[in-house]
């Protein structure tokens, strides 16, 4: 039988770009995907030590701490989070990054995505007065998952960086700020840093003047850390976390190699906490708690920004420059650009002259046991078309070296064939 489905039902149960690319990701991994080379999703891999942490810190709960491990399971914890982890959070935050926050400024969620749910729905869309208010994202390509996230319908306006060849094949996209779309419309500006897909990463000078945007708007930024530093800290420059009464800060257990916990976290100003405190009672009672427990002593003791700077981020940097190598090797000379690799776990490659659009490219590389992700899903909330849009595919290199190879290979004989350098 077919039901009619509400406003909200068909926003958010009608299908999305996130949707078929965590469905190709999900089946690909589950099934073991022999012939499936996962170059498209952005699951972190599994490192060997980091991996190993997580199962000591587990065991450690159950053979030396079987009560905590009992609470963990047997009990739901306050809708804002597990308060040794906030506590613990709080008072890293300000010994390592010289902020002033307490655990009131923090509040859980399962899992970023989630988090961005809530801050889109709670500072853009409808207003009582009527008014109408949109998500700035100052640099597009952004985050595909932010996509489908408004409850009351599209609410994003993005604009168009600048793009700057920093070699022959290297580029990076600033941000325009001489073209920016803000107004009394804004509900907020938001910006993944560093940026999936492209792997850029704003330089600190960009995102001081995006704040001063912001606090002359008296509207918030929001800054996805979910690669970010100080924790996962996937940033191959030195950048500096900033905090201040009008920046709300995410980050994310993820990308430690702990998805499956499905743990985000929000710093920000008090009230939008609370707010988030009381969406995750309405909409989910708590939290999962489980990352929390197995991360929380790592983070009173620093372990944890011990293994971000000397195992994670050296490991997808080496990743990154061996992807990179790779794409020299394998990819036909003169077809292909790709953004400079500055974080997380992406190249963003873009082909300026490929006669199809990359959606099609995407469905010849499927057939061929490849899976990536092709560039439109990211350009939302763009006001004009733009065929840039069109030229660009995502590459995950956080996957086995074997898969990003043949797969690479296998993007090779496809350009080869299309455009016959
Ligand atoms: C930029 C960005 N933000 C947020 C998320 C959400 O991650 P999670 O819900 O696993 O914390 C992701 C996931 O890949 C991401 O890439």
């Amino acid at each position: 039988m077919q039901f009619d489905f509400s406003k909200f039902g068909r926003v958010l149960g009608g299908g999305s770009g996130i949707e078929q690319l965590m469905d190709d990701l999900g089946y690909a991994l589950a099934e073991g995907g022999e012939h499936m080379r996962m170059l498209g999703g952005g699951n972190p891999a599994t490192i060997p030590e980091v991996a190993e942490i997580w199962r000591r810190e587990m065991r450690r709960l159950l053979d030396k701490e079987p009560q905590r491990f009992d609470r963990m399971l047997a009990n739901y914890d306050p809708c804002r989070g597990n308060p040794s982890f906030l506590r613990a959070l709080a008072d890293m935050f300000n010994r390592h990054c010289g902020w002033d926050i307490t655990p009131q400024n923090i509040a859980v969620t399962n899992g970023g995505q989630t988090a961005f749910f809530y801050l889109f729905n709670l500072l853009a869309g409808e207003f009582e007065s009527g008014h109408r208010k949109h998500v700035l994202l100052p640099v597009s390509p952004e985050y595909i998952g932010y996509a489908n996230q408004s409850a009351t319908g599209p609410t994003f306006r993005a604009a168009k960086p600048q793009l700057d060849m920093l070699d022959d094949v290297t580029f990076k996209y600033r941000v325009n700020f001489d073209e920016l779309p803000i107004n009394d419309d804004t509900g907020l500006i938001c910006v993944s840093r560093p940026t999936n897909p492209s792997g850029n990463v704003l330089t600190d000078d960009e995102v001081r003047r995006l704040s001063d945007l912001a606090k002359q708007h008296r509207i918030p930024l929001v800054i996805d850390n979910a690669y970010g530093a100080p924790f996962p800290n996937i940033v191959f420059d030195q950048v500096t976390p900033i905090w201040d009464a009008h920046i709300v800060l995410t980050f994310s257990l993820s990308k430690l190699g702990l998805p499956g916990t499905r743990t985000g976290i929000v710093v920000g100003p008090t009230g939008i906490t609370a707010a988030i405190n009381s969406m995750n009672a309405v909409v989910g009672l708590a939290n999962g708690n489980i990352g929390q427990v197995l991360v929380t002593p790592l983070v009173e003791n620093d372990e944890l920004l011990g293994i971000c700077q000397q195992t994670i981020r050296p490991f997808y940097q080496q990743k990154s420059r061996q992807a990179l190598q790779w794409l020299q090797e394998l990819l036909p000379p003169g077809t292909w650009r790709v953004h400079s690799s500055e974080g997380a776990l992406f190249l963003w490659l873009w082909f300026p002259d490929l006669p199809i659009a990359t959606a099609e490219l995407y469905q010849r590389l499927k057939q061929r046991g490849v899976l990536i992700v092709p560039g439109e899903y990211f350009f939302f909330g763009l006001e004009e078309p733009w065929d840039h849009a069109h030229q660009c595919i995502r590459l995950t290199f956080s996957m086995p070296e074997k898969t990003v190879r043949e797969g690479m290979a296998i993007l090779g004989e496809e350009l080869r064939q299309l455009m016959g350098s």
